[in-house]
Parts: structure tokens; sequence; C-alpha cells
């Protein structure tokens, strides 16, 4: 049987510019935005309190349309890109039993009962799949978008009127400050997230479509080890649309247990997208998941590194080759003691490079990574393979 493997991927940061606060060492950056100069231009528009909403945390851009999607506490609002002053909205609050129920649970009435929208993604031509947390009951719905032609200054709705409604299990999370990744490609939801109450059974899942759903083996700190995912994105591996694979990006504990103080690693996991899950203990489970450690570091003198662990965001500057992407990350540091960013580049011939090298492994939860020595399996783990096809 596989247990899921770890590689290291060093030496990978470079033109790591730290962006460290005031202090004067620190390099001045190339464009400087200032909120309260942006305000007396009148080249802002503060939408603070639309709707009496907030938490404006999801957004998708529909350039096709010209809109701008934001799920937001209780609502989605579509924003027209000419004129963004011109704005359409869908109230989808919880119903009062739920909200009740959230309540007698202890949660926070205000912050924590209302349905926050977590995902929003482009579904098909006519709608949106969008979830929100349900006040600790996650719900997805498909919205309608559509147009009005006949009407010139409403040229386009959006409506949960004739949705179907869905669990939102694995996809959005329970707990509203939870961050939560997802990726919605030919009708298959990726999404890495947590997928209870508790907010303890973190997994990166695949749901909708036709396939039964997958995810990361459960209560497994060498899958995930409460992980806080990032962002999620296809990168293709070859002209072929079969071996395309999808990347998470995230941060976790890298260390195990109570005692063993904080620290943090960030990580990019990839699964390949054709992937159905495998035999026996990987039923349902994803065969090809495999994830290594983004370093971002400045060396520093006597050999003491500064390492920015904390990985924020993440961007994927398209090239000309759709394979090769530049990755950009956001780190800040996990110190008390030293604080500051940094933001490191990395290229995917490195990040397949490291995929393809040695592997970690690790008995169980009470023992440390190590290096691999035995016999690498074939299919090597974690490679796309045509007989993932025939296991379905
Ligand atoms: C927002 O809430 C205030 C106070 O509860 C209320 O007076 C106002 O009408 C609300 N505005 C909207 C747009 O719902
Ligand atoms: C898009 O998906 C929705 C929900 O499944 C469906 O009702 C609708 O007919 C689909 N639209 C198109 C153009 O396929």
């Amino acid at each position: 049987m596989f247990t899921p493997f770890l590689i290291f991927l060093r030496g990978l940061a470079r033109g790591v510019r730290s962006c460290v606060g005031s202090s004067g060492a620190a390099p001045a950056p190339k464009y400087c935005l200032c909120l309260t100069e942006m305000l007396e231009s009148n080249n802002i528009i503060n939408f603070n309190g639309l709707a009496n909403s907030s938490s404006y945390h999801t957004f998708l851009l529909d350039e096709e349309r010209g809109w701008l999607y934001v799920g937001a506490k209780d609502h989605i609002f579509s924003f027209n890109l000419v004129n963004i002053k011109e704005y359409q909205k869908i109230v989808w609050p919880v119903s009062h039993s739920r909200r009740d129920e959230c309540k007698w649970a202890g949660k926070d009435i205000l912050r924590e009962c209302a349905n926050f929208i977590k995902v929003l993604k482009a579904y098909n031509q006519t709608h949106l799949y969008a979830c929100g947390t349900g006040a600790f009951h996650p719900v997805c719905a498909y919205i309608e978008v559509g147009s009005h032609p006949e009407v010139k200054y409403l040229k386009t709705y959006i409506s949960l009127f004739h949705s179907h409604f869905e669990n939102g299990r694995g996809k959005s999370p329970y707990d509203p400050k939870l961050l939560t990744a997802s990726l919605l490609v030919d009708g298959e939801l990726y999404s890495g997230t947590a997928a209870d109450f508790m907010g303890r059974d973190f997994a990166i899942f695949r749901t909708l479509g036709h396939h039964h759903p997958i995810r990361t083996e459960q209560h497994d700190s060498r899958w995930l080890n409460d992980p806080r995912f990032i962002s999620v994105h296809l990168i293709p591996e070859s002209d072929n649309p079969e071996d395309d694979k999808i990347y998470f990006f995230f941060r976790e504990n890298a260390i195990d247990g109570e005692h063993t103080g904080k620290a943090t690693h960030a990580r990019i996991g990839q699964i390949c997208k054709n992937d159905f899950g495998g035999h026996r203990s990987l039923v349902n489970k994803w065969t090809t998941f495999l994830k290594a450690r983004l370093i971002c570091s400045v060396p520093g003198p006597n050999g003491i590194d500064t390492h920015f662990d904390e990985l924020q965001d993440v961007f994927l500057m398209n090239s000309k080759d759709p394979k090769n992407p530049i990755v950009y990350g956001v780190f800040t540091t996990s110190s008390n003691i030293f604080k500051g960013s940094a933001v490191c580049m990395y290229s995917m011939t490195d990040v397949r490079r490291v995929f393809l090298g040695p592997y970690a492994h690790r008995d169980g939860p009470n023992y440390q990574w190590v290096p691999y020595q035995g016999r690498v399996p074939y299919p090597r783990p974690g490679t796309v393979s045509t007989l993932g096809n025939l296991v379905i």
C-alpha cells in the first residue's frame, strides 16, 4: 500500500526581494497606492456596508459579460465593469431555523450564523456554481446568469429563482473564518477545505460531475496536517488534456504533536486530473497526491536563513507556453521576533523536477520524515497513469 510521499522543494527561491515594513534597509516599492490619497482623488468607490452586507471575500471575473461577481455575507453581487456603480445583488440568507440551530450550537449570530459565500465559479454558459457556509451547514446552488437584451440599462441579471440547491459539504467550509481554495474544471469541483463542523477534517476533494467523489485520507497528518488552503490551479503537463495536473497551494503544520512548538511549511500539492481513486484502502482516495515544500528564504550570514513560511497568496503569470506559467508566492514570516514579507518566484520546470526527485516518507505519526530508501514502485507515485482510467 502507498503512503503519501513528501518531497522537499529546495533551492527554488530566486530573486527574493524583501519588502519589509518601513525599516530603512528595505528597498522602496516600485508602486505605492495610498488609500487616503486615492479617496481624495475620487478614483475610488467605497462599497462598505453594501446592502448591509460584509465579508466581501470571494471574487469571480466574467470578462465575456463584463461583470465582476462578489460573494459576501448572505449576498452575491455583480458589478458592471464599465460602470462599477451599477450593480445587482442576490440575497441568499439562511432560514430562521438554520440560524437558530447555529446559535444553539454556541456560534456567534452575526459573525458565524449566516451564509458566507466561499465558492463562486463559472459552471457553464448560463450558470454559476456558488457555495456558502449556510450558518455551519454548507450549501451550494446553480445561479442563473442571463441577459435582458430588451432592457438596455439592465443588460445582465443573476438569479437564484429557479435554483437547485445541494449539500455543500466538502466544497465550502462550515466556519466562515476558514480559508478554502477551489477550482471548477469540466463540471468537476476541486476544493481544499474543512468538511466538518469542528473544522478538523481538512481534505482536498473532487465533487460534482459524474464520478464518485474523491478525497485525501481522513485524519492522517502525513497527507495534510491542519492545512490552510490558498489557491488551486490547473496546469497542463503536455498537449494532451488527459495529462493535466491540478496544483494546490497551502500552508500547514510542519510538525505533529502539541509540544513541538509552532512551525509552518508552505506547500505545493499535485494531483492528476484523470485520477479516479485506487483499490482497497485507496478507494475514493487520490492515488496521485504528492506534496513538496515551497521554500522562500534569504540566506543570511553565519548560516542563519531567514525563512518566509507563511504562504499568503499565489499568482500565476501566464507565459506563451500554457505548461509553464511563472508561480509567484507571497509569504510572511512565522517568527514573532522578525516580522517580514517576501515574494518568491518558482518555475514549473523546477516544480516538476522536484516531483520527479527523491521521496521522503514517514512510518507513522510519531516518526520523523526521512528520505525514502526503498525501491520506488511502478508506476511511480504521482504520475499520470492511463491505468487509472481502468480502475473506474
Ligand atoms: C441597513 O440597516 C439599517 C439599520 O438596520 C437600515 O435602516 C437600512 O435600511 C438597511 N439598509 C439596507 C439597504 O438594507
Ligand atoms: C448549465 O447548468 C445548469 C445547471 O445544471 C442547467 O440547468 C443549464 O441548462 C446548463 N446550461 C447550458 C447552456 O448547458
